[in-house]
């Protein structure tokens, strides 16, 4: 097909990011991705602030979109498209976005692409890997957690999902729990390193059902009664403890999300797949225990595993431009009347 190129943009929690994507004979292409965090602007909130979030998209949002044309070597002139995320999110952050993008759309005449947040995490392995459709994807981040088909890029079909917390959200949780600095799911990954994840015997929730939903706010719970019950007995948490603490919160985790994955694989394959594959996405899927776990359970399925590279599992605007691309060369764009959606299920 002819050769396409887009734009993108995402700001819808706290990183502000802006990316070109290129399709053509050659196959799908990052020409360049840029991420500016704002992790120093919440630290110290316990959580992201949305008023702040949203002040600094707007500051940065334009420096971004530059730095992106400029890494790639793309005018905006040469630019097909440009794809910006709608939602879901914080709202002020998707319409800082939402306003950049169409007040770039005017200003060129190009067209204006709005994209689910969720939809570019879903199609990521499409411009990584040229995965073909339907494939299951776990999505598994900070504020997410679904196992869904993908079987075209606006048709999916959702398997089941998490009834309370995301595991990146226990990971972080969990950490503030042991004293861990954030993000929590590296730093419990780190201090689990030579801890005995049998010590102590979390609960692996939901299992006890023959669904794919998941749950994790009671993993929180169990942690916190175990790391008291050694504080209580003992005045404090030695580095021996907070390892074990460590390795068993996360096995329980990596329990938990393979167990489902393997339920959704099973639901997955009835349909007879020409090309059965897992991919995941997010910032969670980049642990090594649980990446190793899908690993062995895909092969063991006969599925193949797709990771992208950890930069565009977490939040990118590479995918946005992408799910943008594939929704322009649908023929589906939008006008000034783009809205932008605090909550949008895929
Ligand atoms: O996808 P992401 O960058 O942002 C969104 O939530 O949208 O995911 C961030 C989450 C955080 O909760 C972080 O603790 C978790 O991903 N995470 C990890 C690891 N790296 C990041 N969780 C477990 N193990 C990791 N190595
Ligand atoms: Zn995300």
């Amino acid at each position: 097909g002819r050769t396409i190129t887009l734009l993108g943009l995402e700001s819808s929690c706290d990183d502000t990011a802006a990316a070109v994507v290129r399709d053509g004979p050659g196959g799908p292409a990052t020409l360049s991705s840029v991420v500016r965090g704002q992790a120093a602007l919440h630290a110290g909130f316990g959580g992201v602030v949305p008023e702040l979030a949203a002040r600094a998209h707007a500051e940065v949002l334009d420096h971004c979109v530059e730095a992106a044309l400029e890494e790639a070597g793309v005018a905006l002139a040469d630019v097909d498209g440009i794809a910006v995320t709608a939602g879901p999110g914080l709202i002020g952050g998707v319409l800082s976005g939402v306003m950049c993008a169409k007040g770039l759309a005017a200003a060129t005449g190009l067209p204006l692409i709005g994209v689910n947040h969720l939809a570019g995490h879903a199609l990521t392995p499409r411009l990584t890997d040229g995965l073909a459709f339907p494939y299951l994807m776990l999505l598994v981040s900070g504020g997410h957690c679904q196992l869904l088909t993908v079987e075209a890029h606006d048709r999916f079909r959702r398997l089941g999902g998490t009834i309370d917390d995301a595991p990146g959200e226990a990971f972080d949780k969990g950490a503030r729990l042991l004293g861990l600095p954030q993000p929590g799911g590296p730093a419990i990954e780190a201090a689990a390193q030579g801890g005995d994840a049998e010590r102590f015997a979390f609960p692996r929730p939901l299992l006890d059902r023959p669904d794919c939903d998941l749950s994790f706010s009671g993993l929180k719970t169990a942690l916190l009664r175990a790391r008291d019950a050694l504080v209580a007995g003992q005045g404090g948490l030695t580095g021996r403890d907070q390892a074990d603490l460590a390795a068993s919160f996360q096995a329980a985790i990596r329990d938990v999300l393979a167990e489902k994955t393997r339920r959704a694989i099973r639901v997955y394959l009835e349909t007879n797949p020409p090309r059965p594959a897992l991919a995941v996405a997010g910032g969670v899927a980049a642990n090594g225990p649980i990446r190793a776990a899908l690993t062995a359970l895909c092969a063991e399925a006969g599925v193949a595993f797709v990771a992208p590279p950890p930069a565009l599992c977490t939040d990118n605007a590479a995918m946005i431009a992408w799910a943008g691309l594939e929704r322009l060369r649908a023929g589906q764009t939008d006008d000034m009347t783009l809205a932008a959606r605090p909550r949008w299920p895929l």
